[in-house]
C-alpha cells in the first residue's frame, strides 16, 4: 500500500461518508408563512370532494432529519387555495394537519390549487413541526404552473425563493372508473434540522 492510501485512516473515510451522507440530506429551504394559516386543520387525508372543480393531485412525501432518518412524531400541516384561488378562511376546505405513517409518509388526495393575484404560482403552504427539530415554514410550487412559461429554470425566482421548491409534476391517465382519475402528483421529502 502507498502512502496516501494508509494516510486515509478508516475514520477519515467514515467521516468523509458521512459528510456526503450528510450533503444529500440537505434541510429544505423556508419560505414565508403567509395569512392564510389556520390553526386546528383536521388530520384528514382526502381534501376533495366528489364533483370540485380542479385538476385532481395527490400530495406525498416523508419527513427526514439530515442523515435521511424518518422524524419521529412529525406533524405536517399544509394548506392550499381552491381551484379559483381562494382560501378557506372560515372552515378547513383543503387544510390539514397530518401526522406521517411508521414509515414517515405524508399524504393527501386533493386538487390543483388556482391562482390568486398576490401570489400568481400554483403553491402549497406547509408548516412542519418535530420533537427535537426546528419548525420548518415553507411552500411547494409546480414546474408545470403555466406561470414559469414552460421553463422554470428561467422563471422559478419570479415567484419562489428557492428552485428546489418548484416540484417535479407527473400526470397519470384517468382509470377506467371515476374513483381513478386523471391526475397530477407531486413528492415532497420534507427535511428537518435539529434544534
Ligand atoms: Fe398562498
Amino acid at each position: 500500500m502507498g502512502g496516501a492510501a494508509a494516510a486515509l485512516s478508516q475514520k477519515q473515510l467514515l467521516s468523509y461518508w458521512e459528510a456526503a451522507e450528510e450533503a444529500s440530506h440537505k434541510p429544505t429551504s423556508a419560505e414565508v408563512l403567509g395569512p392564510f394559516f389556520r390553526k386546528g386543520a383536521p388530520d384528514q387525508r382526502v381534501l376533495r370532494a366528489a364533483g370540485d372543480p380542479g385538476f385532481p393531485l395527490k400530495v406525498s412525501g416523508r419527513v427526514l432529519n439530515t442523515k435521511g432518518e424518518i422524524v419521529e412524531g412529525a406533524k405536517v400541516d399544509l394548506w392550499h387555495a381552491d381551484h379559483g384561488g381562494l382560501y378557506d378562511t372560515k372552515g378547513y376546505k383543503y387544510r390539514a394537519k397530518l401526522s406521517p405513517d411508521a414509515k414517515g409518509v405524508y399524504g393527501v388526495d386533493t386538487v390543483m390549487p388556482g391562482h390568486y393575484a398576490d401570489r400568481p404560482a400554483q403553491h402549497i403552504h406547509y408548516l412542519i413541526t418535530a420533537p427535537g427539530h426546528k419548525t420548518l415554514i415553507t411552500q411547494a410550487y409546480f414546474a408545470t404552473d403555466p406561470f414559469y412559461e414552460g421553463n422554470p429554470d428561467k422563471n422559478w425566482n419570479k415567484i419562489a425563493e428557492h428552485r428546489e421548491l418548484v416540484l417535479p409534476v407527473k400526470l397519470f391517465e384517468g382509470g377506467a372508473t371515476a374513483a381513478q382519475p386523471a391526475h397530477a402528483e407531486i413528492t415532497f421529502d420534507i427535511v428537518l434540522e435539529k434544534a
